[in-house]
C-alpha cells in the first residue's frame, strides 16, 4: 500500500484531525444502541495519544441536510468514547469557526477533542472549498479512519486530504488489507455469498466478483430475479423486470468463465410480507400465485452453507431473506453460521449480514467485519473510493 499509514507520521504536539465514522445508531432517547464503530476507532484515537497528538476527531451522523439538528448530534458520541477511553473528551459545539478554534488552542498533547456532526455544514457533503480550507486550518496532520465514509467526496473525507498531510488510520488499513487481499490475491476456492433485496443495487459488485471467484451464490430478493430469467414464474415475488436481460448475461458469462453459479433451489414463499402472514417451503417453481418469496429454503441454506464451509475465502454482504421478520430469517442465520464454521478467510460485511453473525453468536469467529456497507460494496466494485484515493495510490484491485 503506498498510503502512509500514522506509524509513519510524525505526530508528536501535533494537532491531528482525525476523521472517524461514528454514525452510530440511536434510539428514541438518543443512547447509542451499538458502538462498534466508535470501538473500531479506538486503537488508532489510543496510539495517537500515546504518541502525543492534540486529537481532534470529526465525523457524520445521520444526513441532517445542511441543518444543525439536535437528534444528529455527535454528544452522546463523545460521551460513549469517554467511557471507552476512560479519559476526558472534549465535546465541541460545532466543528468550524470560533469554538473549535478556542478548544484547540488550550489543548495539551494526549488531549481529545470531538467536533460537532460535520453535516451540520452543507458544505461537507459539497466538499466546499472555503468549508474544506476552515477544517485543515484547524490541524497539522489529517489522519482518515473513517473507512464506512470513505465512498463519499465530502470536505472531511476527499477534500481536506489535498491541504494537509495526511495518512490512513488503523481501521483504514485494517479494512483495506482485507478487502483488497481478498480481491487480489484470496485463498481459493473463493466464494463471494451476494444477498439483499435488488439486483440493481449489487451489478457492479456481481460484474467485478465474476472476474475473480469459483463460486458466486446468489440468494435474498436479488435471487428472484435470477429466479425469473431462468424461466420460474415468481408470483407476487420482488423481480426487477428490466434487470431480467442483465442477468441472463450474469448467467452466461459465469457459464463462460466456468464460475459455480449457485441459486435457491428452494424457497419460503408468504401470502404477505408480514410477521403474521401465512408462510410455506416450496421447490422454487411453485411458488403459489399471489405469494412472494421471502426467504431461501432449508435445502438452499445447505447448498450455500456447505459451499461457505468449503471455501478458502468467504465474502457476504447482503441477507438470503426478510431478515427483520424472524420466520424469514433463517436461511440468513443458517448461512451466518456456516460462514463462521468456515475454515477459510471470512469477511462480512452490509448491516444485515453483519447482524445476523453477532446474533448468531460467531462474529468472533468471522476473520474480517467490515464497518463499512456502501463502502464495502464500492471497493468489492472494484471502485477507487475517494476517501482513500485522496490520500495517494493504493495496489489493492
Ligand atoms: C454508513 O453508515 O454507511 C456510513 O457512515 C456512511 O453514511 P452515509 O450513507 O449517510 O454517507
Amino acid at each position: 500500500m503506498q498510503v502512509k499509514t500514522i506509524k509513519e507520521m510524525n505526530v508528536q504536539g501535533k494537532r491531528v484531525f482525525v476523521r472517524v465514522d461514528f454514525n452510530v445508531p440511536l434510539n428514541e432517547d438518543r443512547a447509542i444502541t451499538d458502538d462498534t464503530k466508535i470501538r473500531a476507532a479506538v486503537p488508532t484515537i489510543k496510539y495517537l495519544i500515546e504518541h502525543g497528538a492534540k486529537l481532534i476527531l470529526a465525523s457524520h451522523l445521520g444526513r441532517p441536510k445542511g441543518q444543525a439538528v439536535e437528534k444528529f448530534s455527535l454528544a452522546p458520541a463523545a460521551k460513549r468514547l469517554e467511557e471507552i477511553l476512560g479519559q476526558r473528551v472534549v465535546f465541541v459545539r460545532d466543528c468550524v469557526g470560533e469554538e473549535p478554534r478556542k478548544v484547540i488552542a488550550k489543548m495539551n498533547n494526549g488531549d481529545v477533542a470531538l467536533l460537532e456532526n460535520l453535516r451540520f455544514h452543507a458544505g461537507e457533503e459539497k466538499n466546499d472549498p472555503g468549508f474544506v480550507r476552515e477544517l485543515a486550518a484547524l490541524a497539522d496532520i489529517f489522519v482518515n479512519d473513517a473507512f464506512g465514509t470513505a465512498h463519499r467526496a465530502h470536505a472531511s473525507t476527499a477534500g481536506i486530504a489535498n491541504m494537509l498531510p495526511g495518512a490512513v488510520g488503523f481501521l483504514m488499513e485494517k479494512e483495506i488489507e482485507h478487502l483488497g487481499k481478498a480481491l487480489r490475491n484470496p485463498v481459493r476456492p473463493f466464494a463471494a455469498i451476494v444477498g439483499g433485496a435488488k439486483v440493481s443495487d449489487k451489478i457492479g459488485v456481481l460484474e467485478n466478483l465474476l472476474d475473480k471467484v469459483d463460486t458466486l451464490i446468489i440468494g435474498g430478493g436479488m435471487a428472484n430475479t435470477f429466479l425469473r430469467a431462468q424461466g420460474y414464474d415468481m408470483g407476487n415475488s420482488l423481480v426487477e423486470e428490466d434487470k431480467v436481460g442483465l442477468v441472463k448475461k450474469i448467467i452466461e458469462k459465469a457459464e463462460e468463465k466456468n464460475i459455480k453459479l449457485l441459486l435457491p433451489v428452494d424457497l419460503t414463499a408468504a401470502e404477505s410480507i408480514s410477521a403474521d402472514s401465512p408462510y410455506m417451503v416450496v421447490s422454487v417453481d411453485k411458488v403459489p400465485g399471489g405469494w412472494s418469496a421471502v426467504d431461501i429454503g432449508p435445502e438452499s441454506s445447505r447448498i450455500f452453507a456447505d459451499a461457505a464451509r468449503d471455501s478458502g475465502t468467504i465474502i457476504w454482504n447482503g441477507p438470503m431473506g426478510v431478515f427483520e421478520i424472524a420466520s424469514f430469517a433463517k436461511g440468513t442465520e443458517a448461512l451466518a453460521k456456516a460462514v463462521g464454521e468456515s475454515d477459510g478467510i471470512s469477511i462480512v460485511g452490509g448491516g444485515d449480514s453483519v447482524a445476523a453473525v453477532k446474533k448468531m453468536g460467531v462474529a468472533q469467529k468471522i476473520s474480517h467485519i467490515s464497518t463499512g456497507g456502501g463502502a464495502s460494496l464500492e471497493f468489492l466494485e472494484g471502485k477507487e473510493l475517494p476517501g482513500i484515493k485522496a490520500l495517494g495510490k493504493v495496489a489493492v484491485m
